[in-house]
């Protein structure tokens, strides 16, 4: 069975309509990759699936419908969201930021949890006691995902990761990505411009083009057709 099921979603801003009805299947333990131009609707997606935005249509998680649910009991049924530009907190420390991760829980569960989290972000472990805004892009982007998975999520969705990132910060991140699946069978939704790292990672592609899904494909096969990366995703 899928962990996400999305039918016939549609999100507008206004009178203006964002996504046209899509509907996508999220597989267990999968790590899907949301690709298209700027301004497609990648965004409005991952906020339509999480409740900070209005949305009609189907949204099963797990077998339940939490398309009318708000954005806390969305958060409390199993997904977290990295949003585009991270939203840490600067002016707490590295440790505060997980602590609130684990907002939902207290105690030993907590410490358990962010030792574990803390063996996939080395880096953050030294900087524990450091203030998140003196923190690097690249440090910061892996606080806001350690912070999301101190939810304990069952989805974690990543709103393009390695925006305003070095390459070589990039790739690392998208190693650790790939090593906390393997280690976990984390499901993870990314949304990403750089498709070639995330396909390498990605079980699956999806392209999105002015609020509708134009293709879904093995990410592998994505990857390699070259006509499809020349059209949709601006590659030459
Ligand atoms: N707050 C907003 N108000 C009005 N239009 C918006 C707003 N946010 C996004 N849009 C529009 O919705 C469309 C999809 O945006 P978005 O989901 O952010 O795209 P992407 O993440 O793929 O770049 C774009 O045409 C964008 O201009
Ligand atoms: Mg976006």
């Amino acid at each position: 069975m899928s962990l996400l099921r999305i039918e016939n979603l549609e999100a507008r801003y206004g009178a203006f309509k964002a996504l046209h009805g899509i509907s996508l299947d999220i597989e267990p333990g999968q790590i899907s990759v949301i690709l298209g131009a700027n301004g497609a609707g990648k965004t409005t997606t991952l906020r339509a699936i999480s409740g900070i935005m209005e949305r009609s249509g189907s949204i099963l998680f797990d077998g339940a419908r939490i398309d009318g649910y708000t954005a806390r009991q969305v958060v409390a049924a199993g997904i977290a969201h990295v949003p585009q530009g991270r939203g840490t907190f600067t002016d707490l420390t590295v440790d505060e930021n997980l602590r609130l991760g684990a907002y939902l829980r207290s105690g030993k569960q907590v410490v358990e949890d962010r030792e574990r989290w803390l063996e996939f972000f080395p880096r953050l472990r030294e900087r524990l006691q450091q203030q998140a805004g003196s923190l690097s892009g690249g440090e910061q982007q892996m606080l806001a995902i350690a912070r999301a998975l101190m939810l304990r999520p069952r989805l974690l969705l990543l709103d393009e990761p390695s925006l305003g990132l070095a390459p070589v910060v990039t790739q690392s991140l998208f190693k650790t990505l790939a090593a906390i699946r393997a280690a976990t069978s984390m499901t993870m939704l990314i949304v990403e411009q750089n498709a070639n790292l995330a396909l390498e990672i990605g079980d699956r592609g999806l392209v999105l083009e002015s609020g509708n899904i134009v293709l879904q494909e093995s990410a592998e096969r994505l990857a390699k057709n070259d006509e499809i990366r020349r059209i949709y995703l601006g590659y030459e």
